[in-house]
């Protein structure tokens, strides 16, 4: 297993300014600064270089959609919202090299013009938010940062770093949700197209991309798209924050190249299983990607390309691993109350269809289902996939759909026969598994 670190790297102490500065610190930024905006976009386009925020879309062609002539500001928004159920790895970025994050900020603000950035951090991570802030305001006190980064790097180029910190809302990770969040507004996600590199921020150019994503890039920079290109899979190159959780016996954040096998991942790095359970279900990017069954996790690799090819997504690579014990149908109706929870209400069937799944979930766990639910689970999930303003609704709709599909052994227990109702019995049937209208939303 090649150890390579390029987000967290092993130096002590460079968290703080004077360690990262000492290790070569910002340099990056002072060679990005001497090329032109095209050239770094370029560099990171042939990196290959692709968003770790879950949809892993290529990160400089997103930045070569923002207009080039316009005299609208432009706004970079660094995504650290982090309320995906099973990840947790923008908080290690924030905690141990901070100022990777600052100086890919800034190198990203030169790639697409911007002269301000917001790092959105979510609301309950107080600690994270302290410690991003103390390391903004040293940045700052050293002029790295802000006006006096004209002097510091000898460059007409500088510009302004915010943190704005979310009020606990999963839905203000979406890209739109968070840009009305910055604006003051309710998080709702905004119907797209226009997109936001038409229309974003204040309906000005703006470019999000995860903290992982843009910790990434002063490391391409100083050492070439081709070092970066090479490493891990080619169609998914770098590493990857590994956020693996759940039954193993070293759960935690690893960072290792794109492409490791699963079970090299929940075996060699995460010390397996305690007491060498068998392993039941493993959801590999986050609570909202389609689970995988224990005995489908042979050969599957964890990049993009190889996880689609297994019937799941990378996601956020946050890994949850599930032992024989784990009951699938209390696990399937946790993740559906979140989500539930979540929505924004504003489309129809994310907010009426995650109440109902929710519903006829907790019927199968009160020992009141029959079959027909299963196979309602599916088609009310279905009606949610792909009918919705933002992917919240296929985050809902993607777990109860697959879990079923790969699980429906065990789900077929908890369901009684389906025996024929009167017609009157059966609209009051369907009737019951609908939630009132307003129920869930704030
Ligand atoms: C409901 C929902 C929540 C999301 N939460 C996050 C989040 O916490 N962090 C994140 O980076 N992306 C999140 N995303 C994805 C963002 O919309 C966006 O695609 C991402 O920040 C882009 O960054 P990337 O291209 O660097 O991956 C979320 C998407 C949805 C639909
Ligand atoms: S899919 Fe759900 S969370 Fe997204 S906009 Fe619609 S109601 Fe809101």
């Amino acid at each position: 297993m090649e150890n390579i670190r390029i987000v967290l790297p092993e130096i002590e102490n460079i968290h703080e300014i004077e360690t990262y500065i000492s290790n070569g610190g910002f340099k990056a930024a002072k060679k990005a600064f001497s090329q032109t905006p095209g050239e770094i976009i370029d560099q990171v386009k042939k990196s290959g270089l692709r968003g770790r925020g879950g949809a892993a879309f290529s990160a400089g062609l997103k930045w070569s959609f923002m207009p080039k002539s316009t005299d609208k500001p432009k706004y970079l928004c660094v995504n650290g919202d982090e309320s995906e159920p099973g990840s947790f790895k923008d908080r290690e970025v924030f905690e141990k090299n901070p100022h990777q994050l600052i100086e890919g900020t800034l190198i990203t603000c030169y790639a697409i013009g911007a002269k301000t950035a917001y790092i959105y951090i979510r609301g309950e991570y107080h600690k994270w938010i302290k410690l991003m802030q103390k390391a903004l305001d040293d940045a700052y006190a050293k002029g790295f940062v802000g006006e006096k980064m004209k002097e510091t790097f000898g460059t007409d180029f500088y510009c302004d770093i915010y943190i704005h910190k979310g009020a606990g809302a999963y839905i203000c990770g979406e890209e739109s949700s968070l840009m009305n969040s910055i604006e003051g507004k309710r998080g709702y996600p905004r119907v797209k197209p226009p997109f936001p590199a038409q229309n974003g921020l204040w309906g000005n150019p703006t470019t999000i991309n995860n903290v992982e994503t843009i910790a990434n890039v002063p490391k391409i920079i100083e050492n070439g798209w081709e070092w970066y290109a090479n490493i891990g899979v080619q169609k998914h190159p770098g590493t990857i924050l590994y956020g693996i959780s759940g039954h193993v016996n070293k759960p935690g954040v690893y960072e290792l190249p794109t492409g490791i096998l699963l079970t090299e991942l929940i075996f060699d790095v995460a010390g397996g299983v305690p007491g060498n359970k068998k392993i039941k279900m493993v959801i590999p990017g986050g609570s909202s990607m389609p689970p995988l069954r224990g005995d489908q996790l042979e050969g599957v690799r964890m990049d993009a390309e190889s996880l689609k090819e297994a019937g799941s997504a990378i996601g956020t690579a946050g890994v949850m691993v599930m032992d024989e014990d784990t009951d699938i149908l209390k696990v399937l109706a946790r993740i559906t109350k979140f989500y539930y929870h979540e929505s924004c209400g504003q489309c129809t069937p994310c907010r009426e269809g995650t109440g109902w799944m929710l519903k006829t979930l907790n019927r199968m766990i009160e020992g009141n289902a029959t079959s027909r639910d299963l196979d309602l689970l599916i088609e009310v999930a279905n009606n949610i996939e792909g009918n919705t303003i933002c992917a919240l609704g296929d985050a809902a709709a993607w777990p109860v759909k697959f879990t079923i599909q790969r699980f429906r052994d065990e789900l077929e227990q908890y369901v009684k026969p389906e025996v024929e109702l009167p017609i009157y019995n059966k609209v009051h049937s369907m009737r019951e598994t609908t939630v009132p209208l307003g129920v869930n939303k704030r």
